[in-house]
């Protein structure tokens, strides 16, 4: 078993009509959940980690925790940097053996977007390893940039940014948001913009952020036991299965898996007033993120059987 790049995983998503689960890591108990899921269904994936997650984790005990365990599981994975900032963060992911990484220069000027993933792209490829950007804004915060409103991609755009950048793939701005309060009112989706993007770039794989869904269930028992977590909602799950069907070969999630860690650990220690032995608690959140993560598989993503 070995890190792998993204390149055949897209090529097969995109032909197959599912997507590639992308979901944040920062500790081990995430990592085991994630991958055991991902044994467990026969199913390719990306662990990724954002800056913070690489501050909290050590980005040598990552790389090396995420080798070891996609060895000792069973399951070749991609190990893919979320939400890269500039080109030094890229090329130290790159160089400690990291096979895909994303530039993030959605907040920037159109020109010095192009300029900085073209960067990274030159550097990336030298090394094997694949290249996310993003064009167009979410709504919500990103790492330290916060945006009120969804700056929607623009289909034209988005093919001159791929010709000139030679980018492996591109997350798109169609209406989804980071963290656990998406929607007010109704959940919508541009999907008239994934379809126009796919019709001008045809094969090419995309890239759908913030798409948790927020099992209301999941908040209330997080809820029941000490916590407030008030108003939170996602992406329908339907919503999500029609974009992997499409273009769309990648799904970011890791606020689901938050939720989901967050309210089984609350309930174990509730119930369990007594044990302070970690394994037990952390355990508890290791399973609730394998159940997790298998259900996605199933229901979002459709990608049992592709490893
Ligand atoms: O898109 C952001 C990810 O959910 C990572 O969040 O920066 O808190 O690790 P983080
Ligand atoms: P969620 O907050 O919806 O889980 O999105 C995560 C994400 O896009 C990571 O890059
Ligand atoms: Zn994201």
């Amino acid at each position: 078993m070995s890190l792998i790049n993204t390149k055949k995983m897209f090529e097969k998503a995109y032909k197959g009509g599912y997507s590639i689960g992308a979901f944040n890591i920062s500790d081990l108990e995430q990592l085991q959940g994630v991958l055991r899921a991902c044994k467990e269904k026969n199913s390719a994936v990306i662990i990724q980690a954002s800056k913070s997650a690489i501050e909290y984790a050590g980005i040598n005990t990552l790389v090396a925790m995420v080798k070891a365990a996609s060895d000792e599981i069973g399951v070749d994975c991609a190990l893919h940097l979320d939400h890269g900032p500039n080109f030094e963060m890229a090329k130290k992911c790159i160089d400690a053996g990291f096979t895909s990484v994303m530039i993030d220069g959605s907040h920037l000027d159109y020109e010095e977007n192009v300029a900085i993933t073209k960067e990274v792209v030159e550097y990336a490829h030298s090394k094997n390893v694949s290249v996310e950007a993003e064009l167009g804004v979410l709504a919500g915060t990103e790492d330290d940039v916060t945006s009120d409103v969804h700056k929607f991609t623009d289909p034209d755009q988005a093919v001159d940014f791929v010709n000139r950048t030679g980018v492996d793939s591109l997350a798109i701005a169609i209406g989804t948001s980071h963290g656990a309060f998406k929607f007010k009112g109704e959940a919508k989706l541009r999907f008239d913009i994934l379809e126009s993007i796919q019709a001008k770039l045809p094969n090419y794989p995309i890239v759908l952020h913030g798409a948790s869904a927020v099992d209301q269930e999941i908040v209330a028992t997080a809820n029941k036991f000490g916590g407030d977590i008030a108003g939170a909602k996602g992406i329908p799950v339907e919503m999500l299965r029609k974009a992997s069907s499409m273009a769309v070969c990648k799904i970011n999630m890791d606020t689901d898996l938050r939720l989901a860690m967050t309210a089984s650990m609350r309930k174990f220690m509730a119930e369990n007033p007594s044990q302070f032995d970690p394994r037990k608690y952390l355990g508890a959140g290791r399973d609730a993120i394998q159940a997790v993560v298998s259900e996605k598989i199933d229901i979002v993503l459709g990608s049992k059987d592709s490893l």
